[in-house]
């Protein structure tokens, strides 16, 4: 608390102070560069969703297939809004200046990403209502905690997996141009985030307790249930616009346990030295609520569900966010190509 100067101040004197190894040093400077990268490849919502809808002639959808946009997405545009409260949250909180510096920049991306769907949707003729309950009790997860490494671990690593995830599925089935188009760029962007949580990450792991990282995984089991129980409630929604829910599921956990799994290996924790029992959930669940084959028996699901939950996790390949570096139009008019 202060008063007239006294007692104390939110402003960090010691910003500059903290200690930091060698591997955390070149970590931090990696979080600084996505505050750069931002800046770089920042683009005019209004300028690029304009170009689309002048290219296309406006949003072009059968009436099903609407009616579907419009359920997921009303999830993602509430979504963008606790992605921007999340990264403003982070953005106040997080002490290092190049990771306070990557909170920031993905704030003004956020920003833009809600602006430019609630403008999309509106083009759609759609006005987005209220979120049902899964969805609404998994972004309230992430908002209302106090816990950093729980904020940074269920924003950057998990919700934004399941947001790329889910946008590669619509794009790739080229569902209505314009946004087939858009989410080229939001990829590029939600890519972006996931850098934050895998590059601070493993600062906040380092100083963890057992206790500490048992109660972090008690976390990311109540995200991944609230997770998997939003995907479910869009599941027919996810059908109509061609897109297999499984898959989608399957590319949520890929990208999942690679991003974790290179937070945990980056501060010296092999990322199943206890069992993750939040992995090993999501793969039991995952064969119980997404069979294979879509009306599999309880039986033959419960099966497949007992033997995926021993099955022992292996982190994966980065390899898994390379399809979301498209080439895409900055505002400083400049083709950013996947590289550049
Ligand atoms: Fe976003
Ligand atoms: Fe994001």
């Amino acid at each position: 608390m202060a008063f007239a100067g006294f007692g104390t101040s939110q402003l960090r004197y010691d910003m500059f102070d903290l200690e930091r190894s060698a591997a955390e040093a070149k970590r931090l400077a990696k979080c600084e560069n996505i505050y750069h990268r931002s800046q770089v490849l920042a683009w005019d919502g209004k300028d690029v969703l304009g170009e689309l809808l002048a290219k296309h002639g406006g949003v072009h959808v059968p009436e099903d297939k609407r009616r579907a946009l419009e359920r997921v997405f009303t999830i993602i545009l509430w979504g963008e809004l606790a992605a921007w409260k999340i990264s403003a949250q982070l953005a106040d909180r997080l002490v290092p200046l190049e990771a306070k510096m990557a909170a920031t920049s993905q704030a003004f991306d956020e920003a833009r990403h809600f602006y430019v769907m609630h403008d999309y949707l509106t083009a759609l003729g759609f006005k987005p209502g209220r979120l049902d309950r899964a969805p609404q009790a998994l972004l309230d997860l992430v908002l209302d905690t106090d816990d950093l490494a729980a904020k940074l671990m269920g924003m950057q690593l998990m919700i934004e997996t399941i947001a790329l995830s889910l946008f590669q599925a619509v794009r790739e089935r080229e569902v209505e141009p314009v946004l087939t188009e858009l989410l080229r760029y939001y990829e590029r962007d939600e890519a972006r985030h996931v850098g934050l949580g895998m590059q601070y990450l493993p600062s906040l792991l380092a100083g963890m307790s057992r206790g500490q990282h048992m109660r972090l995984v008690t976390y990311q089991i109540r995200i991944l249930y609230w997770g998997l129980t939003e995907l479910r409630l869009v599941q027919d929604d996810f059908i109509t616009l061609g897109v297999d829910p499984r898959q989608v599921i399957e590319n949520v956990r890929k990208k999942q346990l690679a991003a974790l799994g290179a937070a945990y290996e980056a501060c010296g924790i092999p990322f199943d030295r206890d069992r993750n029992w939040a992995a090993m959930s999501l793969n039991a669940a995952v064969e119980m609520l997404f069979p294979v084959t879509r009306r599999a028996p309880l039986g033959t699901r419960a099966r497949a569900a007992w033997a995926a939950f021993w099955h022992r996790n292996q982190p994966g390949s980065l390899d898994v966010f390379a399809p979301h570096q498209h080439a895409i139009r900055t505002a400083r008019d400049v083709i950013a190509t996947p590289d550049g």
